[in-house]
């Protein structure tokens, strides 16, 4: 099933992703600070310059995007706060036809000393009646005697598994032993 979905940092460790998406078929609209720049090298995209750390733009910039392809039946947002998942998450689908969100969350969500990060960045998708939410946590891989971080094909293949299976939580890599992380 293909139709409009959305890729907020998909300009970055996400590029591949996009790509494929493409690939499948998805309109894809692209929101980053540099979209346009990006896009303009990328056949098949949509790019919206937008900063998510203001909240009205990047609302509006939504609401264009929607406007333009149509209800966004697919979205994967990659965020350095927790505030932007609260805007993408009441314009993901429609009444009748929920929308899927995937938001992918850094390391820092697997670790024990705050057990609560998942828990709260769910919190702020509540109340989106057409917004089926899904939580992609990035790990590291174990490798010989040490570890290192994910690489942008891992990271974007991962995050299309997730999609694929329609995992509620999926890790890409492994987040123990803790200790062990790059
Ligand atoms: N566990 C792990 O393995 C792990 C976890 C996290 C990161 N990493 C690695 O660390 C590298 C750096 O991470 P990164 O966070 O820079 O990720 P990135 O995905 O490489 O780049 C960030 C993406 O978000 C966009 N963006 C950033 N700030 C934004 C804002 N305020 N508003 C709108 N869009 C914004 C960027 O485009 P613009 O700059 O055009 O806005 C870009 O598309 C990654 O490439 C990845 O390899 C690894």
């Amino acid at each position: 099933m293909a139709g409009h979905a959305l890729v907020v940092g998909g300009s970055g460790m996400l590029a591949p992703a996009v790509r494929s998406l493409v690939a499948r078929g998805w309109r894809v609209s692209l929101v980053a600070r540099r979209a346009s720049a990006f896009v303009r090298r990328e056949p098949g995209l949509v790019g919206y310059d937008c900063n998510y750390n203001d909240a009205d733009a990047f609302g509006s910039t939504l609401d264009r995007a929607r406007d333009g392809e149509g209800p966004i039946a697919l979205a994967i947002g990659w965020f350095h706060t927790p505030g932007p998942s609260s805007v993408v998450a009441p314009r993901v689908g429609a009444p009748g036809s929920p929308g899927r969100f995937f938001h992918v969350l850094g390391s820092a969500a697997a670790d024990q000393s705050q057990p609560d990060v998942l828990a709260r960045a769910a919190r702020t998708v509540e109340g989106a009646p057409s917004c089926l939410y899904r939580q992609v946590v990035l790990g590291f891989v174990l490798e010989g005697e040490g570890a290192r971080w994910l690489t942008h094909d891992e990271i974007s293949g991962g995050v299309l598994k997730a999609i694929d299976e329609d995992a509620s939580l999926s890790t890409i890599g492994v987040t123990r032993p803790w200790s062990a992380r790059p």
